[in-house]
């Protein structure tokens, strides 16, 4: 019984998968490029391999693309322990060396030439990757000022952002008051655990209203660095500070409706009085 029961959820997923291979076959066809290669690449090879960050469990795949000829490579991806059968002799020394079964592959021609080209390209990328190593760029007086420029939106972001302001307050040294319908930024950089903390919120933001806002339009390096820079100074820099915390506004806040209180406490008395003087006034008049 249960054989028969199972019997159509296996037809039934088969031809589920048949259609998503149909489907993607037709909008594949002759766009698999090197974009579509990275996401594969990400998917299927990035558990095992680097390209040009080292050994995972497979070799860094670095500079690969040079060295084996394409053919070869097809035959590797797909199936690499036939291909080692077959007696290839790169094949069998790689494998020799990790002694490790990579699996094969259940992809198309067109896709695995589309991890190659993203190889590739990811392979030649060397002297940008060595610009990018030293990444962190310094921080300097200057970046930090410009990064109050570009909270404020008085310095676009390169790629087009919305600045901060719209969506985040924050109190410091007469900067208008910003948008309230994210939290207030005055004491993020400690609230967060400091400079690596912002960073990878501005790198990747997790909230959703913030990361349709820089989806289509990311932060650069320089821009992340400045306004990490000047997120801290605020949080530091309590002379320029209108309110010293949030406690303090509170307690002022609680000044002022006591303020408020007595003062409506005053008048009403002073009505009050008004009318009982009133009232002793119109007794004595109706006795006269
Ligand atoms: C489960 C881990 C694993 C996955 C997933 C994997 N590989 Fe491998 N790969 C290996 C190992 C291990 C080797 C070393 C050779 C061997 O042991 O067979 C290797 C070897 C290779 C080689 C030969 C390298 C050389 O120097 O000649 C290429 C090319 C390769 N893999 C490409 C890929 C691609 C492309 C993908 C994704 C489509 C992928 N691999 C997915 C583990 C993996
Ligand atoms: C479209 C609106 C929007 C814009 C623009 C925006 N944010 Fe946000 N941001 C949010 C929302 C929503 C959250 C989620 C949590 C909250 O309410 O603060 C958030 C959270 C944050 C947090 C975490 C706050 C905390 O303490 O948890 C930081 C830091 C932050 N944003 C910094 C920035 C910076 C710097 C900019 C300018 C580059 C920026 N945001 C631009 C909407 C925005």
């Amino acid at each position: 019984m249960p054989k028969l029961k199972l019997l159509p959820t296996i037809a039934d997923r088969l031809s589920k998968k048949i259609g998503i291979l149909t489907i993607a076959s037709i909008i594949g066809i002759g766009t698999v490029n090197a974009q579509d290669g990275e996401a594969i690449f990400k998917q299927s090879c990035g558990m095992c391999h680097s390209v040009g960050k080292g050994r995972v469990v497979g070799p860094d795949l670095k500079g690969v693309t040079t060295k084996r000829k394409e053919e070869w490579l097809h035959k590797f991806i797909k199936a690499s322990q036939s291909f080692i059968k077959e007696g290839d002799p790169d094949a069998k020394a790689i494998y020799d060396e990790y002694q490790v079964i990579m699996p094969d592959q259940n992809l198309s021609q067109d896709e695995i030439k589309s991890i190659l080209t993203f190889i590739a390209n990811k392979s030649d990328e060397k002297p940008a990757e060595n610009v990018e190593a030293p990444k962190a760029i310094p921080l300097t007086a200057a970046l930090i000022m410009k990064g109050r420029k570009y909270f404020e939106g008085s310095e676009p972001f390169v790629n087009g952002g919305t600045a901060c302001i719209s969506c985040h307050n924050l109190d410091y040294d007469n900067i208008i008051p910003g948008g309230m319908l994210a939290k207030d930024l005055t004491k993020a950089h400690s609230r967060l655990g400091g400079d690596d903390g912002i960073k990878g919120i501005l790198n990747a933001p997790p909230f959703p209203a913030m990361t349709s806002a820089y989806k289509n339009n990311p932060l650069t390096e320089e821009e992340i660095t400045s306004l990490t820079g000047f997120l801290m100074l605020v949080d530091k820099d309590k002379v320029h500070r209108h309110a010293k915390d949030s406690s303090g506004l509170l307690f002022g806040g609680f000044i002022g409706l006591c303020i408020i209180i007595t003062l409506i406490m005053i008048i009403w008395n002073n009505k009050k009085r008004k009318m009982v003087k009133q009232h002793i006034y119109d007794r004595q008049r109706d006795t006269i």
